[in-house]
């Protein structure tokens, strides 16, 4: 899809639909408003005045210009009180605009952030957050559909700004926003693909040609090299899968050599049938998507590359499946990790702290100055915080990373909430024949069950770890998100980037 910002008036702009943006109880219309309501005798006023069209959230209209505009038809759109409007309230209110749009048959759109920046959002960032929200709403993953018939798609969308100097700065923040969605609905569309079509092998391919597009260096271990490095877990995981393990390393030189590195590390179970301790059929369709702290790294390292983020910034992921087999890891075995510290396998549905495990021993070697890994780890996350939250845990050392990742995840609307990992939670995962076990103790605190058996793979760098189980599939559609894979992970990880200080 193509996105243009270019400056001048709105109202003048030759399009399927003009997208007017327009907050709660506002009966006095001003700018591009007020102009397109005057070319419209006042159409605008009389559907605010009849209470036809309020401004609340989720709400549009639709005007037909009948020629009196150069534009056929104007879509309003509501914002939402005005005191209350949030950079996520216009990615929202973006996303449900253009598919409003979309499925009133517009394809070429256009509108303005003029009149949306408040003292809190920025015009970089209202062009961000419309850009942002636009491509993501449009998002549909519909490449196994061979039957639609009539395809009904927006093509483009236009800012139009007002004075050149606005629209340059409207310019850089919807660069940013559109590399940022894109990478978001790369990552989606690792998410949605069926696991046939998404195997640790295509995954590791994927990341690969992407690396080539983008300007990143990529290397993919194979089994061999796992073995050579002694990444026992990872491979117990693999064993009771007919498809081969890959371990992708993805690697963007952004900074100067004695910057040090960010490392980023991705659960990539391309599927979790839950192995030996097999998962109930219902709903286990849903574990293709238990690559998506993999596919969240992948689109960050995208993105990162993209946007030249002048930081050493480090994506891993350990893919393989989790299957049950002859030869898979059976509950009492015990695996030996890569960090020398060996695992008592209790229950083989826990398979996504094994690989991360071997994952974050790996990582020593870059010596990271920050490492967070993503990952669908525990069911319980989604009891603990729901849909609406990622869990968030980290070690001592990672305290200065957990607030960077609170600010950046305001501000990308994928918003962490930390749990505890007090030295307590370690005797739930104290196992009586190997170093740890890779259970908790029954239901309680499994989240950060999961956690604090990954603490035992962290070689004292400042780490976090961030457990996306609840956030990573949308089962109803939301603005901006549609059913499925949502990416999440994508836009927290860059902002946080964006935000670093180059010269920490
Ligand atoms: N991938 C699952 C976690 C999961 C469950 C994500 C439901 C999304 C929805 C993970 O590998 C898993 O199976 N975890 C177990 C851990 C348990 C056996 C300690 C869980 O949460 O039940
Ligand atoms: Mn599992
Ligand atoms: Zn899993």
């Amino acid at each position: 899809m193509e996105v243009a910002v270019k400056s001048g008036s709105l109202e003048k702009e030759a399009v399927d639909a003009l997208v007017l943006m327009l907050p709660e109880a506002e009966h006095e219309l001003q700018g591009a408003a007020a102009a397109i309501d005057k070319a419209l005798d006042g159409a605008i006023v009389k559907l605010l005045r009849d209470g036809e069209f309020a401004g609340k959230t989720k709400q549009q209209a639709l005007l037909h210009t009948h020629g009196r505009l150069k534009a056929k038809k104007v879509i309003l759109n509501g914002l939402g009180r005005t005191d209350k409007l949030t950079l996520d309230g216009l990615r929202q209110a973006a996303g449900c605009a253009a598919v409003y749009a979309r499925n009133h048959a517009a394809k070429t759109l256009a509108t303005t952030t003029v009149g949306l920046d408040r003292d809190h959002i920025a015009p970089s960032q209202a062009a961000q957050a419309i850009v942002e929200g636009t491509l993501l709403g449009l998002y549909r993953f519909d490449r196994y559909k061979t039957e639609e018939n009539e395809r009904k798609e927006v093509t483009a969308i236009t800012l139009v700004e007002g004075p050149r100097e606005r629209a340059k700065t409207a310019q850089h923040g919807a660069e940013i926003g559109r590399i940022l969605a894109e990478s978001v609905n790369f990552a989606r569309d690792l998410v949605n693909s069926p696991a046939n079509d998404m195997t640790p092998t295509i995954l590791a391919d994927r990341a690969q040609q992407m690396a080539k597009d983008c300007g990143l260096k990529c290397q993919v271990l194979e089994r061999k090299e796992l073995e050579k490095l002694g990444m026992g877990l990872l491979l117990g995981v693999a064993q009771g899968s007919d498809q081969p393990p890959k371990f992708i390393i993805l690697d963007h030189r952004g900074g100067k050599r004695n910057q040090g590195n960010i490392v980023f590390v991705g659960k990539g179970i391309t599927f979790d049938s839950g192995g030996i301790s097999i998962k109930p059929a219902d709903g286990m369709e849903r574990m293709k998507y238990d690559m998506s702290g993999g596919a969240a790294v992948i689109g960050a390292l995208r993105a990162a590359a993209l946007l030249k983020v002048p930081q050493n910034v480090v994506g891993l992921v350990p893919a393989t499946e989790n299957l049950p087999s002859g030869r898979a890891t059976k509950p009492g075995d015990v695996h030996r990790a890569m960090n020398g510290k060996t695992a008592e396998i209790v229950n083989t549905d826990a398979e996504g702290r094994l690989i991360l495990g071997d994952a974050l021993a790996y990582a020593a070697r870059y010596k990271p100055i920050a490492c967070v890994d993503l990952a669908t780890l525990t069911g319980a996350c989604v009891v603990a915080l729901g849909h609406e939250a990622i869990g968030m845990m980290g070690n001592a050392q990672g305290e200065a990373l957990m607030d960077r990742l609170r600010r950046a995840g305001a501000r990308a609307g994928e918003r962490v909430w930390q749990l505890p990992l007090w030295d307590e939670y370690l005797e739930h995962v104290k196992s009586e024949v190997a170093d740890v076990k890779n259970v908790g103790n029954g239901r309680a605190a499994g989240a950060i069950a999961g956690a604090a058996f990954l603490i035992k793979f962290v070689d004292g760098y400042p780490w976090v770890h961030l457990d996306i189980a609840g956030t990573a599939w949308a089962y109803s559609e939301q603005p901006y998100k549609p059913k499925g894979g949502t990416g999440v992970g994508v836009r927290l990880l860059t902002q946080m980037l964006l935000d670093w200080d180059a010269k920490e």
